[in-house]
């Protein structure tokens, strides 16, 4: 299925039906309108204007398309942030109001916002409930963007500690917990607690920690009283939520999507790969310039489709070159194509475009859609026409969900912890998470992210590349489980209140492996040491960034340091690697793995990357030259050919 994202109230209304009569002629389904429009939705105070709203639905309905209705709440208008200027946020770093002019001008802290945010929701949601053709609901959009998730506005201070006494009960508990008797930093009372912000240096880690959680919980709870709204009026239409990532959100994802039907994404991959990539070498970046790294996408694809246990959308899908990166190229030929298919093959049910027609002003002026701001078909335009075609050709509307016998396990908590306690300015979570994810899906396999209270009966291999926090709960799912686990460097390094576990890290872990760690260091980037691996005959790879002394008992050494000190240990149960290492190195132990479990690798040629769903086996071509499968005669290929060409797609039934 095909969606677009759509402003009625950025055109003329006589616009409105040529434009849903070419929407409908071009195979879409889907329209999703409404998200940024509350200043139209109630110019003034209480006086509600919703005739024009009704009358776009009207007209896209007419087509035979169907809405999804955006609340509009990430941009509150004028007169409210006027009447109620507390609920602007504060930025925690230069401590000044975050005022109105853009968007996401709100405080997720502030009750005055949740009410109002509530009552514009529960307005439109009675309108529209049973309105023709108003099919699911979007709640808010892409919630924490633009670093919204913390505050330090005197209502986030006033909540943060109301939380605190919520959760510790008696102030010298919390004095316990955070250490604060480390440099006199005892708090009297709660209400004399504050933000961790503007302090001379560094404010205590569980303190900051406290904070994040605290703002988690605010976001978390804004969406779900949201959710509860629209559920206690429009019980049979859907909501989803369009989710930037984990580490853009700052907040619990899975929480988030709890209350939801479905999760969305919005796909932007050449925006992403700039940000992603902003430090890598012009002459390495080059490659992926217009095409985006071959597994960034899916690295996220695959995250958002495990937050909920159905298919994901994704609600915006990049048609051009966008406006907000730091470059912006266009996308080479084909690919609009590419990550169209490459996301129903990770499981999406529905792709929709951002945007319908290119904006002529306003801040997203240089950010293309499917039309340009003539009326004209822009670049994607007949990638659309191929996408919506070929998508009908595999049956993608009937294909089953993607299934994974490999789970990364991720949690927000570990990558909190590696924010605010970095040891070195290098270390990444997100960079460490995407080294071990790309290292398993360059042996082709499909990848499942899941939490630490997830059920991991489905999976032969659980990997967790950054764990420092492992609940108690996750180590009896590990006990009980038959997988194979591997865990990465600093796993269990921390206690709930971010300390250090009296007996060493990896902490809860030692219920699985005997192994202590005995001391950390970090080095620089280009400072990289040897790291033996047995497994392969003591062939050289690279040891990088971060290095754990371990000592362990009754375990083997798989690979060792350049001084012959362990660096990667297991057991019968457990893999241990005590470094950060090279994707080599993460693509022979998981192949050594794999091969151990019985589980099927395929290595496909560089920048083709595989993906299986239902009894399509699909192959992404993101390179500029053919690529050579080498399927036996008799595959049967239901989409393009093999080789690959450059830029294209084949899938064939498995
Ligand atoms: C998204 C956002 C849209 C639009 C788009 C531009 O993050 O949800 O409203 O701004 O980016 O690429």
């Amino acid at each position: 299925m095909f969606g677009v994202c759509y402003y009625p109230e950025h055109w003329p209304q006589s616009l409105w039906r040529s434009d849903a009569q070419k929407m409908a002629e071009l195979g879409l389904r889907y329209v999703r309108i409404g998200e940024f429009a509350w200043s139209r939705l109630e110019p003034i105070e209480g006086q509600y204007a919703f005739r024009w709203l009704d009358e776009a639905i009207d007209t896209l309905v007419a087509e035979g398309l169907e809405v999804v209705l955006g609340t509009p709440t990430a941009t509150p208008p004028k007169w409210l942030i006027d009447k109620y200027p507390e609920v602007l946020p504060v930025d925690p770093e230069t401590g000044r109001v975050r005022g109105f002019g853009s968007r996401r001008h709100y405080d997720f802290a502030s009750d005055r916002y949740r009410q109002e945010a509530l009552r514009i929701t529960e307005v439109m949601v009675k309108r529209y409930a049973n309105y023709a053709g108003v099919v699911g609901w979007q709640t808010d959009n892409e919630l924490g963007c633009h670093d919204t998730t913390l505050s330090a506005s005197p209502v986030a201070e006033d909540g943060f500690r109301h939380w605190c006494e919520a959760r510790y009960g008696e102030i010298d508990a919390l004095n316990a917990a955070w250490g604060n008797v480390f440099w006199s930093m005892e708090y009297p009372s709660f209400g004399t607690i504050e933000l961790p912000v503007g302090a001379v240096t560094e404010t205590a880690p569980a303190h900051q920690l406290a904070w994040r959680r605290f703002a988690s919980d605010c976001l978390v709870r804004f969406h779900s009283d949201m959710v509860d709204v629209i559920r206690a009026h429009a019980p049979h239409q859907f909501v989803t939520h369009n989710f930037i990532p984990m580490e853009d959100t700052g907040a619990d994802n899975h929480a988030l999507a709890a209350p939801l039907d479905f999760t969305s994404y919005d796909n932007y991959p050449l925006g992403r790969t700039e940000q992603f990539f902003a430090d890598a070498p012009d002459d390495q970046f080059r490659r992926y310039m217009r095409t985006g790294h071959p597994d960034l996408s899916t690295y996220l694809f695959d995250q958002v489709r495990c937050l909920s246990k159905r298919g994901f959308w994704v609600m915006e899908q990049q048609p051009g070159p966008v406006n907000w990166a730091a470059h912006n190229p266009r996308p080479a030929p084909g690919m609009i194509r590419l990550w169209t298919l490459e996301a129903f093959a990770h499981g999406a049910e529905c792709v929709s475009y951002f945007r319908w027609r290119q904006a002529p002003f306003a801040q997203e002026q240089m950010h293309a859609g499917l039309l340009r701001p003539d009326h004209t078909e822009a670049a994607a335009w007949p990638e659309v026409v191929s996408a919506i075609n070929d998508a009908k050709t595999l049956g993608v509307d009937s294909l089953s969900q993607p299934t994974a016998q490999v789970a990364i396990v991720t949690s927000p908590e570990s990558f909190w912890v590696s924010e605010i306690e970095k040891q070195s300015t290098a270390y990444a979570f997100n960079r460490v998470q995407f080294d071990y994810y790309r290292a398993l899906r360059a042996l082709g396999i499909n990848v499942d992210f899941v939490s630490q209270s997830s059920d991991l009966s489905p999976y032969s291999l659980v990997v967790a590349p950054s764990l420092p926090m492992l609940s108690e709960e996750f180590i009896a799912r590990c006990q009980r489980s038959d997988a194979r686990l591997v865990f990465g460097p600093r796993s269990g390094a921390k206690t709930p209140e971010f300390g250090s576990p009296p007996t060493l890290p990896p902490g809860p872990l030692q219920a699985l492996i005997d192994l202590r760690v005995l001391t950390v260091e970090t080095l620089r980037p280009g400072c990289t040491e040897l790291l033996r691996y047995a497994r392969e005959g003591f062939k050289d790879y690279a040891s990088t960034l971060w290095r754990e002394e371990l000592d362990g008992s009754g375990v083997d050494v798989l690979a060792h340091y350049h001084d012959d000190a362990p660096a990667v240990v297991a057991n019968d149960r457990v893999v241990y690697i005590g470094t950060l290492t090279d994707r080599d190195f993460l693509e022979d132990l998981f192949r050594h793995e794999c091969d151990a479990l019985g589980l099927s690798i395929q290595i496909a040629p560089p920048d083709v990357r595989l993906q299986r769903r239902g009894d399509l086996m699909f192959a992404f071509n993101y390179s500029d030259q053919h690529a050579e499968l080498s399927l036996p005669d008799s595959t049967h290929i239901v989409l393009g050919s093999d080789p690959v060409s450059p830029r294209d797609v084949t899938v064939w039934k498995e």
